[in-house]
């Protein structure tokens, strides 16, 4: 009697797992990953055409940098697209660095654009060179800034890109 209850146990357990086993995985709503676009095409389009307007000539028209960007002894401009330093900063502060120009030893050596581009603009161009960053770059920079603000899926793009 006692045998006939444990192998019953053992059955129900069995039952159990096959169940277990052969159940559809369990639905759930698509992420929002897949139903959202991937990255905020416009914005980039509109980004990209400033930029190649405004900041190409200095820091190349694949935000690829001067050469020399690392050489102390010459002021030229550093990579955008993830290569250089760029992105250790926050949004607000690549933001405030296209408003408000760069200078070295009091000497302009990147112009002001507050009055010229619109914030929007402004935030259009790192949208478009956020998008040329390696997934592990635009990782990174988005765990550094735990940056709700982040476009979504730009580093999937860069991914493509390469
Ligand atoms: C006249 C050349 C010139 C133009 C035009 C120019 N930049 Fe720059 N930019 C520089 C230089 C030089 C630096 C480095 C400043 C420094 O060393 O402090 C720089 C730095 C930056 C940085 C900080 C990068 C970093 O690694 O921290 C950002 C962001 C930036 N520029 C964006 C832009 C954008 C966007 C535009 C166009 C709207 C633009 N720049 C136009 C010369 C330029």
């Amino acid at each position: 009697m006692q045998r006939a209850g444990y192998w019953i146990v053992i059955g129900l357990w069995l039952a159990a797992c096959g169940k277990e086993e052969s159940a559809p995985p369990p639905l759930t709503a698509p992420s929002t990953a897949e139903t959202e676009p991937l990255f905020p095409v416009e914005n980039m389009m509109r980004g990209a055409q400033l930029y190649q307007e405004q900041c190409a000539q200095c820091h190349g028209p694949e935000a690829q940098g001067h050469p020399d960007w690392e050489n102390p002894a010459i002021v030229a401009a550093p990579p955008l697209n993830g290569t250089g330093n760029a992105w250790k900063k926050k949004k607000s502060e690549l933001i405030a660095i296209i408003r408000n120009g760069a200078s070295r030893n009091g000497m302009p050596v990147m112009p002001a654009w507050k009055g010229r581009l619109t914030e929007q603009d402004m935030e259009d161009i790192v949208i478009w060179f956020q998008a040329l960053w390696p997934p592990e770059v635009y990782d990174d920079w988005r765990e550094a800034n735990a940056a709700p603000v982040a476009p979504q899926g730009l580093s999937a793009l860069a991914g493509l890109a390469r």
